[in-house]
């Protein structure tokens, strides 16, 4: 079990183009997605991209079910995510409050594409290939953003949308959990 240190906002690492992965089913990349995993798992965390442990490669995971960081969503399956590929279906948007573990505390209402199509390989150099909405089409978003060096903030229209969470709970317009 290894929890890695989780970068925070102001770090560059969190702001450069992550390198593709050539290498599949190599123990250096088996051990990293393991600690990913930990880490995620640790810190509640619906999703992690490798740059976020430091580590400029085109990687994230995602996973959600039964998270007290994002309750009343739909569950996501645990899904490793290589050299990604995101085409937007259609031209609807979903707005949500969203967190990041590298801006701890804090969240911002981001919207995004409600429809994709996302491709890439898993681990073992297999291709991952979902259309996926709701939820998981956010969360896949936001993570191959971490890719390109974008945090959700630089995703925010209205500021008057974004804040620390203490503060947020007490607004009509935020999800009351
Ligand atoms: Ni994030």
């Amino acid at each position: 079990m290894t929890i890695k240190q989780i970068l925070r906002i102001g770090d560059p690492r969190l702001n450069t183009v992550a390198e593709p992965i050539s290498d599949f089913d190599s123990s250096a990349l088996h051990q990293l997605i393991e600690d990913m995993r930990d880490t995620m798992a640790d810190a509640n965390g619906a999703g992690l991209a490798a740059p976020q442990i430091g580590i400029s490669k085109r990687l994230v995971i995602f996973a959600m079910q039964d998270n007290p960081r994002y309750p009343n969503v739909d569950p996501v399956p645990e899904t490793i995510l290589i050299n990604p590929i995101i085409e937007e279906i259609g031209s609807q948007k979903l707005g949500m409050w969203e967190g990041c573990l590298s801006v701890p505390g804090m969240r911002g209402y981001v919207e995004r594409c409600a429809n994709i199509r996302y491709r890439g390989f898993d681990q073992f150099g297999s291709d991952v290939d979902r259309t996926v909405d709701g939820f998981h089409a956010v969360v896949v978003q936001h993570e191959c953003d971490h890719l390109d060096g974008i945090l959700y903030p630089s995703r925010i229209t209205d500021y008057s949308r974004f804040g620390f969470e203490a503060e947020l709970e007490a607004r009509q317009d935020y999800p009351q959990s």
